[in-house]
């Protein structure tokens, strides 16, 4: 089946960046598609299943000339579905841009923002996604060093911003070319990476897009990957790599201690500062668990596990003892089956430490510059420099920090983050502190940024709270008809399995529990206390 206008002509005078050259150009009509997208992998949208779908894909390939890059974008542009019965292609498009960001050390194009674009042409979005000129490349492996002590720096500069400019002038391109207009909105909805993306494009291209939704964002960056390796230095220094079992145990016994802290027992630590302040991993010294990584056998939990765990709590710090970062939440799962920061590898008897496997790269190759360096064991004093060297070489191309949305907010775009306060990975205190920091620059940040924090919630997704899913639809109703968002609906898990229906809260307010209620309206934003984050 043929979808009309879907071939090369179509987009013969495409007018791309300056900055750019195409190299090449496909079309390909895709009819009949069916896709059924859980909820999880569109991050802030609802689940969505469709049949008998028809788009056009576009995607084409442009490199910045003299760099020797090879960029590929993605473009989906919806032309007509079963239900409507509609062959022309412009009917089914909703008039707006969505493009999804990238995880890890990807940019876009894997599985998982497919699965985002799946969900966004099921609501008729034109929807786009860019490799940044990294291929396949799960890591960056394959791409940082050009030779021993060469980055490519080049292809850093593509993931961390210029890949993001070029995908927002590309994507409306595109989209004019086959409807005839350009999108009357467009947005970003990413997260971890992809939320580093959104804050980059807020900070470094305010007005490319109208709205965008930054989840867990990957901000700070140099200091995010210091975080990363931070338990394996504290594991290193003493010389001890306690079993996992053991951490995980400290964990579990924290999320149980502190769950009732904030007034509801439901297994989700809502008052995160009151935790880290009443609960003293110290005192599980001592206490027999069983132990799966030795099959069941009986442990007991050692001094070296309970310093790895409050180390990690409170956060980076230099060998001289001076605070530098953010900490993980009590609760938040430090081992999390190979993405942990505390985990460590016990076979044949001894332990080792296993860094994560982001910082890693990022130390070995970016700061290191070397494919032989081996992070694994690296010294207290070795971080705090290796920290300092990244800020140095590449803090104004990855940290993402700029907390001026002067113009983002001149411009009229609004922006929304998101963090789970069980990031497994990221500190939701960093989000928190860039929250805090714009606000203290310009005054009326809540006319265009808010951030929400969700008790529960693990990195992007899963935990007990589910996503927050109707963030998009309250982002686009606050750029489209001015609508700000004042709660977000959220379901969380309780520990008897049930399912309810809570709020969640744009910072500074906090959702809380009214116990006089009698409506089920039981959870509603309140004013809460929010001190400026010290470090
Ligand atoms: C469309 O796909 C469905 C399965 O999803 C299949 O049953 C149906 O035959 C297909 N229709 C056409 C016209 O190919
Ligand atoms: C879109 O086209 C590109 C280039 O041919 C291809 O790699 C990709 O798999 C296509 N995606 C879909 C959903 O058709
Ligand atoms: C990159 O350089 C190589 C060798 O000079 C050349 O063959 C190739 O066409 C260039 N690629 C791009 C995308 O410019
Ligand atoms: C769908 O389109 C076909 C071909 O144009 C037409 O015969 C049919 O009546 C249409 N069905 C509906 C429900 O509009
Ligand atoms: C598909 O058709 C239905 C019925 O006309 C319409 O409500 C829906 O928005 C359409 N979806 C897309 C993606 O065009
Ligand atoms: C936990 O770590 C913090 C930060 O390093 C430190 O101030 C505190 O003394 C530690 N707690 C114990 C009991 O060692
Ligand atoms: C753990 O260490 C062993 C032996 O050094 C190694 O073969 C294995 O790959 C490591 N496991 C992981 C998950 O890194
Ligand atoms: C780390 O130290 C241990 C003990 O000294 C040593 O056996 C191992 O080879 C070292 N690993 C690396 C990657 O240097
Ligand atoms: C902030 O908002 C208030 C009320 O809307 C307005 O009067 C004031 O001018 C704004 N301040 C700035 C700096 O935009
Ligand atoms: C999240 O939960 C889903 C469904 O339970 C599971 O398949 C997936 O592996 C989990 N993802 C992560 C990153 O934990
Ligand atoms: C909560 O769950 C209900 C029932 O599955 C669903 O209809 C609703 O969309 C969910 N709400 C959110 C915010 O995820």
């Amino acid at each position: 089946m043929s979808i009309p206008l879907c071939n090369p002509s179509t987009f013969a005078s495409l007018l791309l960046p300056i900055s750019t050259s195409l190299l090449s150009l496909t079309t390909t009509p895709v009819t009949n598609f069916s896709a059924s997208v859980p909820a999880i992998t569109r991050l802030t949208a609802p689940a969505i299943s469709y049949t008998g779908l028809s788009f056009c894909n576009v995607t084409l390939t442009y490199t910045h000339p003299g760099q020797n890059d090879s960029v590929i974008v993605e473009t989906w542009l919806p032309a007509s579905n079963a239900t409507a019965n509609t062959t022309a292609a412009t009917s089914p498009w909703n008039f707006r841009l969505l493009a999804v960001g990238g995880g890890g050390w990807a940019a876009g194009r894997y599985d998982f923002p497919y699965y985002g674009m799946k969900g966004a042409i099921g609501e008729g979005y034109a929807t786009i996604t860019t490799d940044a000129g990294l291929g396949s490349a799960t890591t960056s492996r394959e791409w940082a060093l050009l030779s021993e002590g060469n980055v490519d720096l080049y292809k850093l500069q593509n993931l961390m911003s210029v890949s993001l400019r070029d995908v927002g002038e590309i994507g409306k391109e595109v989209a004019r070319s086959f409807y005839g207009e350009k999108p009357r909105y467009s947005y970003w909805n990413g997260c971890s990476q992809g939320g580093r993306q959104g804050m980059m494009l807020a900070q470094r291209y305010p007005g490319l897009f109208d709205g965008i939704l930054a989840g867990a964002p990957g901000i700070y960056w140099s200091e995010a990957m210091g975080g990363f390796e931070w338990p394996q230095v504290v594991m290193n220094e003493m010389g001890r790599w306690p079993y996992s079992c053991e951490v995980v145990a400290i964990s579990k016994a924290a999320t149980t201690w502190c769950d009732g802290l904030d007034g509801v027992v439901d297994g989700i630590v809502g008052d995160v500062d009151g935790c880290l302040e009443g609960f003293d991993p110290f005192e599980m010294v001592g206490t027999e668990i069983e132990c799966d990584n030795l099959g069941g056998r009986t442990v007991e939990i050692t001094e070296a596990a309970a310093v790895v765990v409050n180390k990690t709590w409170h956060g980076r710090e230099t060998v001289e003892g001076k605070r530098r970062w953010y900490g993980l939440t009590p609760g938040s799962d430090l081992i999390a089956n190979g993405l942990g920061v505390a985990e460590t590898n016990c076979t044949s008897g001894s332990c080792i430490g296993e860094p994560n496997a982001l910082g890693k790269d990022w130390f070995e190759l970016f700061i290191a510059k070397s494919s032989t360096f081996n992070i694994q064991n690296l010294t207290h004093k070795e971080l705090d420099r290796f920290v300092q060297a990244s800020k140095q070489e590449f803090g104004s191309m990855a940290d993402t920090v700029d907390t001026d949305l002067s113009e983002f907010a001149r411009q009229g775009s609004k922006m929304i983050s998101w963090h789970g306060l069980v990031d497994q990975l990221l500190a939701p205190k960093a989000t928190e502190k860039y929250y805090q920091d714009v606000s203290a620059l310009l005054p009326n940040t809540s006319d265009f940024y808010r951030h929400f924090e969700i008790p529960g919630l693990e990195h992007c997704l899963n935990g007990s709270s589910g996503n927050p899913t109707e963030l998009l639809a309250q982002l686009r109703a606050w750029v489209e008809e001015g609508v700000a968002p004042e709660s977000s609906p959220v379901n969380v898990t309780r520990l008897n399995g049930q399912t309810e229906a809570r709020v969640l809260c744009p910072y500074p307010k906090k959702a809380t529990f009214d116990a006089s209620c009698t409506t089920g309206e039981c959870w509603v934003c309140e004013d809460a206390a929010r001190p400026p984050l010290a470090l």
